[in-house]
């Protein structure tokens, strides 16, 4: 038997028509038929006799090695079955061949020892021989189309390695555009942020000279020259102040590296008081100053450390605007840690609210009328960019409290 892939569908529709064909055999023949013909013409029948009446018109006999009887009315058929299967020129493409009609086989073709690659059952069509029929078959792995295969999977690679970097293509250009836009936001977020910052900032100074110039004014009209000059002192502390935050602010956009100097708190305290003197005296602010004498200096960056404790004193005053006269007060103490020093400011205000606690440095957090929200959101960018730490609690008693710590430092880390 050849091992070409025949199909097992048509192979079994030309058994079964050919088993159909004794039936119409014994339905033409009769007991006169001249039996040395019909075998001629059909090979697969050994004997032609008239019925015995005691044969079934039903069912097949089987009678041994392949061979069956199959009756008619009036006339009976020995049919060798492996002459059924040997006419019929497909039967070469299967390495093992048989009929059944109940186990074991009637007929075996092929070599049938061992189990083949492939195994069809299949029952024939036809109640007057209902046989099943087995076909096996084995690959025959020389004769494949190597060669189509081969350029069939060649294809294939090609197409999948096509569409894949086609894909990688396409998911690059969407990053590529995700990072340019992001970076754009990023760049407006950045700008909006610096401009949000000058505004706050440059914000009191400006109002503070604006008043100076106006009750200067006021002093030039009622002719009261001698007064005028403190005022102009205090506009030239505020214009310089100015100065700095745009040359600090010059500084923070074209490097992140700050000149450190040692900062004492006093010092820049002091300062602070005097830049919001206006604030504080108007509100009524009693100032308690708890910084000892000998509080060691800090390596810092001064304007840095103004800006801090301007902001902090600011929030301090402005939370307390609605406090009992007289009853305002903000103290400021400080001592050394061991690697830097810790700093708290408590105010006798109303204290921050559950949410203003967990919100307080995000940018754009506010409770205040025409507040940015952005004070303590530099405030902290600025600690942090010192190296050092800022927290709130309130205080029972009390109002706010902001403790900060700052490394004696800022370049080293750790503390
Ligand atoms: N000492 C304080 N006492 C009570 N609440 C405070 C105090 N400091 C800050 N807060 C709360 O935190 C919020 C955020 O403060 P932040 O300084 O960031 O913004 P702001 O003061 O509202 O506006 P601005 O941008 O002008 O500073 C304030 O609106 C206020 O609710
Ligand atoms: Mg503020």
């Amino acid at each position: 038997m050849k091992n070409t892939a025949p199909s097992s569908v048509s192979f079994n529709r030309d058994v079964a028509l050919k088993l159909s064909q004794h039936d119409v055999i014994l339905t033409l023949l009769s007991a006169v038929s001249d039996p040395e013909r019909v075998k001629k013409a059909f090979p697969q029948i050994i004997i032609l006799k008239t019925r015995s009446p005691e044969y079934s018109a039903t069912e097949p006999q089987l009678a041994g090695n392949g061979t069956y009887w199959l009756n008619g009315q009036h006339v009976s058929l020995l049919i060798d079955l492996k002459q059924v299967l040997s006419i019929l020129p497909q039967s070469n493409a299967f390495r093992t061949l048989s009929l059944y009609l109940h186990d074991p086989p009637l007929v075996v073709l092929g070599d049938a020892t061992t189990t083949p690659y492939w195994l069809w059952h299949k029952a024939l069509v036809g109640d007057s021989q209902p046989f099943e029929l087995s076909a096996g078959n084995d690959p025959d792995w020389r004769h494949l189309p190597w060669i189509s295969i081969l350029l069939f999977a060649l294809l294939w690679v090609i197409v999948v390695e096509f569409v894949s970097r086609y894909l990688m293509y396409k998911r690059q250009r969407v990053l590529a555009d995700l990072r340019a836009q992001f970076s754009e936001l990023t760049r407006l977020n950045t700008m909006g942020e610096i401009t949000a910052g000058m505004v706050h900032e440059l914000n009191q100074p400006l109002t503070a000279i604006l008043s100076y110039n106006q009750t200067a004014l006021s002093l030039m009209k009622q002719e009261r020259s001698a007064e005028i000059a403190p005022l102009l002192d205090a506009y030239v502390v505020q214009t310089k102040r100015i100065s700095a935050l745009l040359t600090d602010l010059r500084q923070k956009m074209h490097s992140d590296h700050v000149p450190l100097q040692p900062v004492g708190l006093k010092q820049v305290w002091s300062r602070v008081l005097m830049l919001l003197e206006n604030e504080w005296q108007a509100g009524k602010v009693k100032i308690i100053n708890h910084i000892p004498d000998d509080l060691p200096p800090f390596l810092a960056a001064p304007q840095w450390v103004e800006q801090i404790l301007h902001n902090l004193l600011l929030n301090a005053i402005q939370a307390q605007q609605s406090n009992a006269p007289t009853s305002a007060w903000v103290e400021i103490a400080a001592q050394p840690t061991e690697k830097g020093i810790t700093l708290t400011l408590t105010d006798g205000g109303p204290g921050l609210s559950d949410q203003a606690l967990q919100n307080v440095f995000l940018p754009f957090f506010t409770t205040r009328q025409g507040g940015l929200g952005l004070g303590m959101a530099l405030t902290q960018t600025l600690v942090q960019g010192l190296n050092g730490d800022i927290s709130v609690e309130n205080v029972a008693g009390s109002g706010a409290r902001f403790t900060l710590w700052f490394p004696f430092n800022a370049e080293e880390q750790g503390r």
